[in-house]
């Protein structure tokens, strides 16, 4: 393998060892021993980023941030969607050019060097295992609606809620994690398709939702529009940008995609295009049917709720809080699918275990680390609250967002020759742009979030020091 540094680097050296684009690509390439198949095209892929991105967010966040913005979070929808736009079209960029498995953690060791590599990667771990975690519980919250608007009964605090909030375990946050592990472990082609039509099923739900919204749309309701300044806007922005988490989760299927060049990034782009239509229509049509002092952070099915004020029958409710119950399920779903194929792509470089990246040769699935991040997350969405989980989520994805941008740029200056089959336009205006957006909204979030994630990061630098440095495959090869 062709590396960048001499064979026995000081600290430094090893730091930001890179590894070029065309040796990424052919590790992720080689066909020796047991390895991911290739069996997902653009439906699938687009599929997998509108899958892991519309859940949690719209139909149970926004009640918690319109309290925080009035009827201006459809501003706020509008800033974070922005945000995502500019870092959706680095992310393409990228895709189309290191169409591999590990995400931003792929483009970082190409352009930043390993250390930033790493960064990227434990910041990922946020994005996707802590983010899978946060919707599970979101997950239980609609269950517990459903079975009281069927049956009259509700499932006992003790067994809802994590410890912080009244209860024991969240037993239900956890079940999801585990049925949707059963799944990943059954096969990613088995996983897509199950995927595809959840994310047919959710799209659905939410079309009717507006089409039954719209009906009780009372202009007034959007007065005062700004009530509570710009600031507010602000913090819902960062609130609401946990909701287009997830349109980059095609980019962690590079190695599975059947023509993951050509279908990456398109996939990434019209995921986000759609999400970013239904948000603005839902949160339209909840804002105009209930006026917007009705929302609040302690009532989880905010949607379902929005509904049953509008209609007698309680029929729209239910068909709402099936449908959330599925569109949240295909969220874990494809966000668990995410966390396994950036670790494994990790392991290959040896930065985590190889066990991350051993793949079954029945299934083609890394059996191992499918367990192990079904396990740690189940424990996660077991004990620890949503809006906790929710913000380190997004901090750590703005970050890896951040990054992402920064990267763009630099390989555009140091291999200008390489195949771009996606250009972004306004080059270097954009991706600076989704830069400062990125770091705007981690301003905007909570001190607790940030202190939360000093003690990440802090803990990554401890993992990082302690192994990944000595193990890492550009180190061992060269020695
Ligand atoms: N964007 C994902 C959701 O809203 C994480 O559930």
């Amino acid at each position: 393998m062709a590396i960048t540094e001499a064979p026995r680097p000081g600290i430094l050296r090893a730091m930001s060892a890179q590894k070029s684009v065309d040796d990424i690509v052919a590790a992720n390439d080689a066909t020796d021993g047991p390895h991911l198949k290739r069996s997902m095209g653009f439906i699938h892929l687009t599929a997998l980023s509108i899958g892991a991105t519309l859940g949690t967010g719209i139909f149970v966040i926004l009640g918690a941030a319109v309290p925080k913005a009035g009827p201006a979070v459809l501003l706020s929808f509008i800033l974070a969607a922005v945000t995502a736009l500019f870092s959706a079209l680095s992310y393409a960029e990228l895709a189309g050019t290191i169409p591999v498995s590990g995400s931003s953690y792929s483009y970082a060791y190409a352009t930043m060097g390993e250390f930033w590599a790493w960064v990227c990667g434990w910041c990922l771990m946020l994005e996707y295992g802590v983010s899978v975690a946060a919707v599970a519980v979101g997950w239980g919250g609609y269950i517990n609606t459903l079975l009281h608007q069927l049956f009259g009964v509700e499932l006992p605090a003790a067994i809802t809620a994590a410890p912080g909030e009244g209860g024991v375990i969240n037993l239900p946050a956890v079940a999801i994690v585990v049925l949707a592990s059963i799944l990943l472990l059954r096969g990613a082609s088995e996983s897509a398709v199950v995927n595809t039509a959840m994310v047919i099923l959710k799209c659905v739900v939410l079309v009717f939702f507006c089409a039954v919204a719209f009906t009780a749309f009372k202009a007034g309701n959007l007065t005062p529009f700004m009530p509570l300044g710009f600031l507010g806007v602000s913090a819902a922005a960062s609130q609401v940008f946990f909701s287009y988490i997830g349109f980059d989760a095609a980019s962690t299927a590079g190695n599975e995609a059947k023509n993951p060049k050509r279908d990456l990034p398109r996939a990434i782009m019209a995921s986000l295009l759609i999400v970013t239509v239904l948000y603005l229509a839902v949160a339209l049509a909840a804002l105009g049917a209930m006026s917007w002092t009705k929302f609040s952070a302690d009532e989880g099915a905010t949607l379902a709720v929005a509904l049953s004020g509008i209609t007698t029958s309680n029929v729209p409710a239910i068909i709402l809080s099936v449908g959330a119950v599925i569109a949240i399920a295909s969220v874990v779903l494809a966000v668990q699918y995410g966390q396994t194929r950036i670790l494994y792509t990790m392991a290959v470089d040896g930065l985590v275990p190889a066990l991350f990246a051993k793949v079954n040769p029945r299934t083609f699935v890394p059996t191992w680390n499918i367990v192990i991040c079904g396990v740690v997350v189940s424990l996660l969405a077991g004990f620890i609250s949503l809006g906790e989980l929710a913000n380190a989520t997004s901090i750590g994805c703005l970050f890896a967002f951040a990054l992402v941008n920064i990267a763009v740029i630099i390989l555009r200056r140091t291999r200008p020759d390489l195949d771009r089959t996606f250009r972004l336009r306004l080059f270097p205006v954009a991706p600076i742009l989704g830069f400062l957006f990125c770091c705007y909204l981690m301003w905007a979030l909570p001190v607790a979030t940030w202190i939360a994630f000093g003690i990440w990061g802090a803990l990554g630098l401890v993992v990082y020091f302690g192994y990944s440095i000595r193990k890492s495959k550009l180190r061992v090869d060269a020695a």
